[in-house]
């Protein structure tokens, strides 16, 4: 199966921030490879921009770095590295002092698709928008993509999104949400609304309860200054694990068109209900396995940040009235893990005498590693001993099934950046449900700040605190192992 590469529109693409980290690990790997793959067309340019005062052939050097340290060697091809080596240029640009927006005109042409990525800190947003237009540097179609994260809080949020309003349409600004970009999270769509199969089922009647598990083994060292001022419930829950219950929650939009899409996710974004005290459950890894403890980490020894968060969430409208959502996420777990598990009722009457066996359906989709799905249903078990029931599962690995695309899936990056460049915001948050995700967390922060809460420790390479485990079992439920 070869995937159809479609070239783009030519473009030029503005990296402010590009001596960065996400530039450097992310972006101009990610292009790279859209290159190697065949997506950018010839007079397609990427202009890094940053303060730092380099000339064009030492930041194409910094990018044969990168793309040497973050590209898989077999793709490394010398002479397709050195066309697109050849598409770089580089502006020295100081927002905040205002210098380098000349450069920057004359590089900018006005009649292709022009895309600015802000990779540089949210304060900086507003004069580089604010930049683009007063300078006349942007034209009427040009895009603008920000990274999260958009906002601490629901006023800071509201904030951001009028400093960008104030320059740019809604059709212009590309929230990234890098989760939207993994293959197998655009998989859910196509599992859920491709087939028959699940649809019928998908609802309070049939479903008992859905997991959604983002366990890292990482700590926050090396970011522990950035992470102390967020947490797990600012970094990863209101935006990523909130999009992968918006696409298990929301219903079928009318169309996989980018409103369509995000109006439907915006619902049940609505519809969750507050999160009472007992449904949280907050860790702070402890030093162990040779790492430091999150305090050191943080460099905070009297930090309240929560490096775990174990949460259950009910979405209140008719498909899923009854139906918990059950969150966790942390670092320095017992190993890197991210999936989805949804698992429906029991039959309604069983016909068998020995339901021993009997265990309920279970449909896991992957999202790293491994990317795959996995339904577990029960069957008979072999041998002529009479009617056992045994649970098996039906498994498929995407490298399996799809051979050498389903394992070499482009990174999150790759895929969103071309969408921007294609003019389409599917993959991408509006400004109304980024703040609808802030309206949402925001009561549970203000909470634990009026109570003075604290994470409990938790030991680094377990699966959490204790606490997390009584979150299911008094409602008769376990989490699933967090294992790779
Ligand atoms: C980032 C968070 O947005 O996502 C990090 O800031 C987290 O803390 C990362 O480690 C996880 O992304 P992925 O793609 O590795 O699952």
């Amino acid at each position: 199966m070869v995937s159809r590469v479609i070239p783009v529109d030519p473009f030029d693409l503005v990296i402010f921030g590009a001596t960065g980290d996400l530039a450097q690990r992310k972006i101009l790997p990610g292009l790279f490879r859209r290159h190697v793959a065949g997506q950018m067309p010839t007079d397609a340019r990427v202009i890094g921009a940053a303060r730092s005062d380099l000339s064009s052939a030492e930041f194409r050097a910094m990018a044969r770095e990168t793309i040497a340290a973050h590209v898989d060697p077999a793709l490394q091809d010398a002479a397709l590295l050195e066309d697109f080596l050849s598409r770089l240029d580089y502006v020295a640009l100081d927002v905040q002092a205002g210098t380098g927006w000349e450069a920057l005109r004359s590089l900018v042409r006005p009649d292709v698709v022009q895309a600015f990525y802000f990779s540089v800190a949210p304060v900086l947003f507003g004069d580089l928008a604010e930049g683009l237009q007063a300078q006349g540097i942007a034209g009427p179609g040009a895009r603008i993509v920000v990274e999260k994260p958009f906002g601490r809080d629901l006023a800071s949020a509201q904030a951001l999104n009028a400093t960008l309003a104030a320059h740019f349409e809604e059709s212009q600004i590309y929230r990234i949400d890098h989760y939207l970009g993994k293959e197998t999270v655009q998989n859910l769509m196509a599992v859920r609304f491709a087939n028959i199969l699940f649809e019928p089922l998908w609802n309070a009647q049939y479903i008992d309860h859905v997991q959604i598990t983002v366990a890292e083994t990482v700590g926050v060292g090396g970011r522990g200054a950035y992470y102390d001022r967020s947490g797990a419930l600012r970094d990863m829950v209101q935006n990523h694990m909130m999009q992968l219950l918006c696409l298990i929650a929301m219903e079928p939009p009318w169309h996989f068109d980018p409103d369509a899409v995000r109006d439907e996710k915006l619902k049940v974004i609505r519809a969750l209900q507050p999160v009472g005290r007992g449904d949280i459950v907050r860790g702070q890894y402890l030093a162990g396995g040779g790492g430091p403890g999150y305090l050191e980490d943080a460099g905070n020894p009297s930090s309240d940040t929560e490096s775990y968060i174990a949460l259950r969430v009910h979405v209140a409208n008719w498909r899923w009235k009854g139906t918990p959502f059950y969150l966790r996420t942390g670092k320095r777990l017992r190993a890197r893990t991210s999936e989805i598990a949804i698992t429906f009722k029991e039959p309604p009457h069983s016909i068998f005498d020995d339901a021993r066996g009997w265990r309920e359906n279970v449909l896991v989709i992957r999202l790293q590693p491994n990317e795959g799905i996995n339904l577990k249903v029960m069957i008979k078990e072999p041998g002529p001993g009479g009617m056992r029931l045994v649970q098996v599962p039906l498994d498929m690995s995407f490298a399996t099934a799809l051979g050498a695309e389903g394992a070499d899936m482009p990174d999150a990056y790759e895929r969103l950046i071309m969408d921007v460049i294609r003019g389409n915001q599917t993959l991408f948050m509006r400004g109304d449900e980024v703040e609808a995700a802030w309206a949402w967390t925001d009561p549970i922060i203000a909470g634990w700040q009026a109570r003075g809460d604290r994470p409990q420790p938790y030991d680094a390479g377990s699966s959490g605190p204790e606490d997390a485990l009584m979150l299911m079992h008094r409602d008769g439920r376990r989490w699933r192992e967090i294992r790779e």
